[in-house]
């Protein structure tokens, strides 16, 4: 999986994705990233690539012109590469969103700054327009750092067995139950007993019933999602869903 990054900022990006586990899954070449610095496709003879709103307004905006030229030398003008805007009026990222995501070869995010980016290059190119939450950063940087580690971890081989991406909160819905390491007793606290027990089939049910209490009440959300999905309407729905979205891909 290969990560193309139109940013004007490359040092912030280059300084995460080059350390910890996405650092090593590049030495491993699991995953591959380039940025692309915007101000490089300047035509303005002191690099500059923002100027102010027409019709007045707070702020600056980044040009449509070495926007473009930067994401033609990501993309080569090929309008079927994905290419993620990140903004605030975008759709939410979440979990289901990233395991669509890590199923491309090939990823563009584009990092605005200042107050935005003119819409006419955003029509030209942008085939998601994405927001990590409601709130607003100074850029696109970090929410692109926050994808590509959700994204980049699902991607085969970037963690090692031990970080196993399985059974973790939203894997089926839920959020995860509580873990416990040594010692078994820590400041007068003891571990479940059922985790002790070695009987596999209750610390199951154990830990699916704790996820389901922790998951109504701090995403009463998600429980309800979950129960509607676990329904046997909700299954039938899932399946049909399953089938249209492997009809479409067959036949696009
Ligand atoms: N740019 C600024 N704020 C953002 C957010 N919350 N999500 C995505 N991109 C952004």
């Amino acid at each position: 999986m290969k990560f193309k990054i139109l940013t004007l900022f490359p040092e912030m990006i280059e300084g995460v994705l080059n350390s910890s586990i996405l650092g090593r899954a590049v030495k491993n070449d699991r995953i591959a990233y380039e940025t692309i610095n915007i101000r490089d496709f300047s035509q303005d003879k002191h690099g500059s690539v923002d100027d102010y709103p027409y019709g007045g307004g707070a702020g600056m905006l980044m040009q449509p012109q070495p926007v473009f030229d930067a994401w033609k030398h990501a993309t080569g003008n090929d309008r079927q590469v994905r290419t993620i805007y990140l903004t605030p009026q975008g759709e939410t990222f979440n979990q289901s969103m990233a395991e669509e995501f890590a199923r491309e070869k090939e990823l563009v995010f584009l990092c605005g700054h200042y107050e935005g980016i003119d819409e006419r290059v955003l029509e030209e190119c942008v085939t998601d327009y994405v927001s990590i939450g409601d709130y607003v950063l100074t850029g696109g940087e970090l929410p692109t750092l926050v994808m590509i580690d959700a994204i980049a971890r699902l991607v085969d081989g970037v963690l090692h067995n031990d970080e196993s991406a399985q059974t973790e909160t939203f894997d089926n819905g839920l959020l995860e139950y509580p873990q416990y390491t040594r010692p078994a007793e820590w400041m007068g606290k003891e571990v479940p007993e059922v985790l002790l027990s070695g009987d596999h089939k209750k610390i199951e049910e154990w830990r699916l019933g704790m996820s389901l209490e922790r998951t109504k009440v701090n995403r009463p959300d998600l429980y309800v999602n979950y129960l509607a999905c676990n329904s046997e309407e909700g299954k039938e729905r899932r399946r049909k869903n399953r089938r249209k979205r492997e009809y479409r891909r067959n036949n696009s």
